[in-house]
């Protein structure tokens, strides 16, 4: 362990702490706050590659040993001193270095269905033909089943089969989308240079541990789409967006709608630009939607200059439609949401 990578790991849990565990999640502020001056709690997470040594790692993997006994983060520290969490972290050392060494952050945020989905059923009614979805950045695969999922968007503006298991009523800021179609999907199929497999109990144990403990909504909602998951797994391949998404859409019906979704996905693509023109390439081939919902300012062609809702907490992801291939549709801004789909706003 040398210092120089404990001094910077110390500095990423304050940093956390003061901008993203704020407001988010009080367990975590409190306990990385106490961390950062802690070099042998912060030193747990040295096994990790550099990039991927952030607080939340470490707390993901406490979380993942206490749900083994069934125990919830919580419950086993909220109101206890930050000296509790260090001895159990100590206690703990050669489990903690394991998974600092083996796993990353990852999500697979269901709640972003709720701007997605009316995104698609937007492009379905302009173009009129079923859809064939291709997800890239898929994690399980659980957006990709999107259609089986219920949406309440406010009173008469409801969409998805009424007895699902997985509800999505995000709090509405401003506009509610407007009553809409559920599209037809004739084919999806998701990948991902790191899948995730449903019917994989401790696979779906890590992705868990990866919420953060407050955020109960996002965690009931994950479980749910999980189980309703393992009925029907979806498709998913297992590779790097540049090898797989050509041989991947060729596989897509040529009578549907071809929309390649991305969610949460750009920030992790060190060039961009490369998957815009693989998707201009693509485009060249057979016309297709780019339907995403990313941070601001990171999809090309797609920007929004309506305020923010003064409620909705400022980091927000835009949702968008952009033919390519076909210059007969204008681009389209349609929503505004919070980055795990708590709140939505539409924008079209
Ligand atoms: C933050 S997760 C988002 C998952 C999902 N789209 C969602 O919104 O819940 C980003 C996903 O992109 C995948 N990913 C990142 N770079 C990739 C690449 N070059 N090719 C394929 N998948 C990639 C990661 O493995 C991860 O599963």
């Amino acid at each position: 362990m040398t210092d120089d990578g404990v001094e910077a790991v110390s500095g990423m849990f304050r940093v956390l702490a003061d901008f993203d565990f704020a407001g988010a999640s009080p367990l975590y502020q409190r306990l990385a706050n106490a961390a950062a001056d802690d070099p042998e709690v912060v030193g747990l997470l040295l096994p990790a590659a550099p990039r991927d040594r952030m607080p939340h790692l470490l707390f993901a993997a406490v979380q993942y040993l206490l749900a083994g006994d069934g125990i919830g983060m919580l419950d086993a520290f909220g109101s206890e001193p930050y000296a509790t969490f260090r001895s159990w972290c100590l206690d703990h050392r050669p489990e903690l270095e394991s998974l600092a060494a083996r796993r990353v952050i990852q999500t697979n945020e269901v709640g972003r269905c709720a701007a997605s989905l009316p995104t698609l059923a937007s492009v379905a009614a302009w173009t009129g033909s079923p859809l064939a979805i291709v997800e890239v950045g898929t994690s399980a695969g659980l957006n990709l089943l999107l259609d089986r999922y219920r949406y309440v968007f406010g009173p008469g503006r409801e969409m998805g089969p009424s007895d699902s298991d997985v509800v999505l009523q995000p709090r509405i800021e401003g506009a509610a989308p407007p009553p809409m179609a559920m599209p037809e999907i004739v084919f999806r199929m998701g990948l991902d240079r790191q899948p995730e497999d449903v019917t994989d109990g401790d696979a779906m144990r890590w992705l868990r541990a990866c919420i953060w403990p407050e955020q109960q909504w996002r965690a009931e909602l994950f479980d749910r789409a999980v189980e309703a998951a393992r009925r029907d797994p979806p498709t998913i391949v297992q590779g790097d967006v540049f090898d797989t998404l050509g041989d991947v859409v060729r596989q897509a019906p040529a009578d549907a709608t071809l929309c390649v979704l991305h969610t949460a996905f750009i920030n992790y693509v060190p060039e961009p630009d490369r998957f815009a023109d693989l998707l201009t390439r693509l485009g060249a081939e057979r016309p297709l939607w780019r339907v995403s919902g990313e941070p601001p300012g990171l999809v090309p062609g797609l920007a929004s200059t309506a305020p923010v809702p003064e409620r909705s907490g400022g980091i927000h992801f835009l949702y968008g439609a952009q033919p390519v291939g076909d210059a007969s549709h204008a681009p389209a801004v349609l929503a505004r949401a919070g980055t795990h789909g708590a709140w939505l706003e539409w924008l079209a």
